[in-house]
């Protein structure tokens, strides 16, 4: 409990843009709930922004602070401060924990207080306490999906109407899907952050976000999109976290899968996560990853969890290395000269690096022909010699382009 007796609870809000006004409102309008559920009523202490506000003066004001400004400067500060001064602190900040999470943690393990962050993470989906509270002594394997909508947005396009990735991010930023300075979501750096979050959690182990390794979406070709309808795979930016080889691996990567795939299916804005462990088999969650009201209402479920007292402070108990080299299945993409024995010399190249070939299509271009493979799994690190092999081909017209596969399959 934040304090005893039934004096409100005066929540501290730093930041009041998107998700910080529609918190603002759904705190109003849902105090009452609140009350109910908690027997604590919240009430608006006070909010800061960058020209309204007085930090100092919320905090002495407040009983827990929620921090929506995003940034990981001010915010850090703020929230350190929050926690060494005893308030519970809500956050929807994945930069900053993904950059800051061991100090962040630390300090609120020692000040006794908690520190929740649910909306950091596919905002409305309750992925953190699914796995901080229902899988919190499980086992986990792996935990994995799609956790930038805008990404999901512009790949759905591009796969349903044939654009380029240009013209869809154009029109993503029309219609408020992508932000007028997209880079973060569309190199897949946010999509990192949040795995980071998710390994640590998962794992119970550090991981910061300079230990995730990712790409994004801003080389998937039209025709990458057009041979996959083909050979039934659809795109996505998938993160991954999973164990493997005795540490473990986060990443995320443009993607394709498998009809039958639960993430298959996830189209548009929207993210879905999955956890596999052997006690579990697979759950998945989907919903929508962002948007002012969503976002806030997660916020708000992580100030009612704190009024009620639930919730665990996060625990970091083992180091797990991080393992660089994991085995992937591919799609290879030639464009080669049409004429006798290329086939025969890629498949040489191929073979010499222990890289398996599951299924062919070959297009004719006039004078050209496009090769597009699906590998079986393999070794990265071999798939990637085998590539720049091929690249150096004189038969070659363009650098070969990959992209990940999954390959397992799901009982649809
Ligand atoms: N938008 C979403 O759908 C979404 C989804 C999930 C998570 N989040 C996370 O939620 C957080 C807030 O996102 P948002 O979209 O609401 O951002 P936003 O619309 O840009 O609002 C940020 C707010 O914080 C204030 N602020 C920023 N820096 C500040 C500083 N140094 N000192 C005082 N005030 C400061 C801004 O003040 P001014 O009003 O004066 O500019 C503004 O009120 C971010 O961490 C974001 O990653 C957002």
């Amino acid at each position: 409990m934040v304090s005893e007796g039934s004096k409100p609870v005066r929540i501290g809000l730093l930041g009041r843009g998107t998700v910080g006004a529609a918190f603002a409102d759904l705190l109003a309008e849902r105090a009452a709930a609140v009350e109910a559920a908690t027997g604590r009523r919240p009430e608006l202490a006070g909010s800061l922004t960058r020209s309204d506000g007085d930090f100092d003066s919320i905090l002495a004001g407040s009983d827990l602070v929620v921090e929506l400004m995003g940034g990981t400067d001010a915010s850090r500060d703020y929230v350190l401060q929050a926690l060494r001064a005893g308030k519970p602190v809500v956050t929807a900040n994945k930069q900053l924990l993904a950059q800051h999470g061991d100090e962040l943690f630390a300090v609120a393990r020692e000040a006794g207080v908690q520190l929740r962050f649910e909306a950091a993470v596919a905002a409305v989906i309750p992925i953190v306490r699914t796995i901080q509270e229902s899988f919190g002594v499980t086992e986990i394997a792996k935990v994995f999906g799609i956790v930038n909508g805008t990404t999901n947005f512009i790949l759905s396009e591009m796969a349903a109407t044939g654009a380029g990735y240009d013209e869809v991010l154009a029109r993503a930023q029309e219609l408020g899907y992508a932000e007028a300075d997209p880079s973060d979501d569309v190199n897949g750096a946010d999509a990192a952050a949040k795995m980071a979050i998710l390994a640590r959690l998962a794992f119970h182990t550090s991981v910061t976000l300079s230990e995730v390794a990712y790409e994004g979406i801003e080389a998937i070709q039209p025709d990458d999109l057009a041979y996959a309808k083909e050979l039934g795979l659809s795109l996505k930016l998938l993160g991954v976290a999973e164990r493997r080889d005795g540490g473990i691996s986060v990443r995320v990567f443009p993607c394709f899968l498998y009809p039958g795939h639960p993430l298959a299916p996830i189209e548009g804005a929207f993210n879905a996560v999955m956890v596999e462990a052997p006690a579990i088999s697979e759950v998945t969650m989907s919903g929508p990853g962002a948007g002012g009201l969503q976002t806030a209402s997660a916020v708000l479920g992580d100030v009612v969890s704190i009024l009620a007292g639930d919730a665990p402070v996060h625990e970091t108990r083992v180091e797990l290395p991080i393992v660089e080299d994991v085995s992937s299945s591919f799609y290879l993409h030639l464009e080669v000269a049409d004429q006798p024995g290329v086939l025969a010399q890629v498949a040489t190249v191929l073979g010499d690096h222990e890289v398996s070939v599951k299924s062919v299509v070959q297009r004719g271009t006039g004078s050209d022909a496009r090769l597009v493979m699906v590998i079986h799994e393999c070794l990265e690190s071999r798939f990637a010699a085998a590539v720049e092999e091929l690249a150096r081909l004189d038969e070659l017209r363009s650098p070969p382009r990959s992209i990940r596969v999954i390959e397992e399959e799901y009982s649809a």
